[in-house]
């Protein structure tokens, strides 16, 4: 589905990705991992046409993606998750997802209060807001809900464009544990129930990132130093202390 060959990002000097390549099946739920300033980000935006690497190629369903947008990205059928949480505090929950789903239909010239009134639009806003237990939170602002909720509202804002394969940088930062494993879920159940084929997450929390993942890419100073699956990386010395910072147990 996604193909990264020999990638590699300069800023001015600075190599922040050299030589990445990275391959991700349809079916595949992915884990990038790295410590701070690996390139995981520089990644992502590469990945999503973002940022245009300094040279390599990046190719999504055969189709080369480098520089392209994320309009034009969504809809070949990729999408990240918006963070419109912070970019639009003052939404509703049902307008953050409605917003999404306008930018997908092409509808972004109307205006805003007309959606409303867009019979379509909201019903497919309130069915993606069922499946993520938002529903009941449909009227609260944005800014307002707790950060779980938040970090729900941002991924399932990415879910309402419908993507086949989705990226999600750190679904879970800033929630405790058991939410945590409530978000998780949730998108897991929320992808298979909308057709979502392919998950690529940043993640920090190695909990979520074992027992959610069918391979864990591991980056490192702007290499890619493991690739694997997630009981192999587990008994990976060298990788655990570099890339985890603990040892293995
Ligand atoms: N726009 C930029 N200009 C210069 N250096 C950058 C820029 N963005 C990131 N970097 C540098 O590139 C490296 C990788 O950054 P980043 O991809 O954000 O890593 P990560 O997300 O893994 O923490 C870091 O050393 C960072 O300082
Ligand atoms: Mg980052």
């Amino acid at each position: 589905m996604l193909r990264v060959e020999g990638v590699r990002k300069l800023y001015g000097d600075f190599c922040a990705l050299e030589e990445v390549s990275l391959e991700i099946q349809a079916g595949e739920f992915v884990s990038i991992i790295g410590p701070n300033g690996a390139g995981k980000t520089t990644l992502i935006n590469v990945v999503t046409g973002l940022l245009k690497p300094t040279s390599g190629t990046v190719h999504f369903k055969d189709r080369d993606i480098r520089g392209i947008g994320p309009v034009r990205l969504a809809k070949l059928g990729m999408a990240r998750s918006f963070q419109l949480v912070t970019i639009f505090p003052e939404l509703s929950v049902l307008e953050a997802i409605q917003v999404a789903i306008v930018s997908r239909l092409g509808r972004g010239t109307r205006l805003f209060h007309a959606l409303a009134a867009d019979r379509e639009v909201r019903d497919q806003a309130l069915e993606v807001a069922e499946l993520f237990g938002l529903q009941d939170k449909r009227d609260a602002r944005a800014r307002q809900l707790p950060q779980g909720d938040k970090k729900l509202l941002d991924v399932a804002s990415a879910f309402a464009l419908r993507p086949e394969c989705i990226l999600l940088d750190e679904p879970t930062s800033g929630v405790s544990t058991a939410e945590k494993n409530t978000i998780m879920q949730i998108v897991v159940q929320a992808s298979k129930r909308m057709g979502i084929r392919s998950i690529i997450q940043v993640e920090h929390d190695m909990d979520i990132v074992f027992g959610y993942s069918d391979r864990i890419v591991a980056l490192h100073q702007g290499k890619v130093l493991a690739d694997a699956s997630p009981a192999e990386i587990q008994a990976d010395e060298q990788v655990m202390s570099m890339v985890v910072g603990r040892p293995t147990h």
